[in-house]
């Protein structure tokens, strides 16, 4: 059976989503950030100020790889993932991939109240959110479905991703396991 493979930027939802939709239907939730962080012993935030960016892509792609070999799971992806396209190819082929958008306001607000996102630890980081998202955006694009999650709640979220999966399943039945 497919994966359901969710991308976006911070603060879309990916991860509650992931979790919501992994308890309704039965699957095993997993997460490319978790995966890194368990493989390394260390936080997101440990990797990007001991090793820098590059040593955390280059983790994210072996997990964005080992993470596709797993059959009927829900994945979580972190908001980077996309930009090496390798992660994205590996991801489609066992799963339905599903982008979950929201506007820069909404992330701000929703991600404002952490720390745990190098990216962001800089001055202006609402302004950071709309750079990267304008320049990510061509990339989140690339999922076969789109859900606009700003004026949605989470359980509207969780029936949309569910709503889509079942449809590909009916469709396609077992094609991308
Ligand atoms: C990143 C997003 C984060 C995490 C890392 C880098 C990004 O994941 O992978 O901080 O480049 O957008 P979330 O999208 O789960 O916050």
């Amino acid at each position: 059976m497919p994966n359901i493979v969710l991308i976006g930027f911070m603060g879309t939802g990916k991860t509650t989503v992931g979790n919501g939709v992994s308890r309704i239907l039965g699957m095993e939730f997993v997460d490319t950030d978790q995966e890194v962080e368990k493989v390394t012993g260390l936080t997101i935030r440990e990797i990007f100020q001991k090793y820098g960016e590059t040593r955390f892509r280059s983790e994210e792609t072996a997990a964005a790889k080992r993470l596709a070999k797993l059959d009927h799971v829900v994945i979580s992806t972190g908001g980077g993932l996309v930009l090496n396209p390798e992660n994205l190819e590996a991801l489609a082929e066992t799963g339905i991939v599903i982008a979950l958008w929201a506007d820069p306001d909404t992330i701000y607000n929703r991600v404002s109240h952490r720390n745990t996102r190098p990216l962001l630890l800089q001055e202006n980081p609402r302004q950071v959110i709309a750079d990267l998202l304008h320049q990510r955006k061509h990339l989140y694009r690339r999922a076969q479905f789109n859900i606009d999650t700003s004026s949605l709640t989470l359980e509207q979220v969780i029936d949309k991703v569910i709503e889509i999966y079942h449809k590909e399943v009916a469709q396609n039945g077992n094609a991308k396991s």
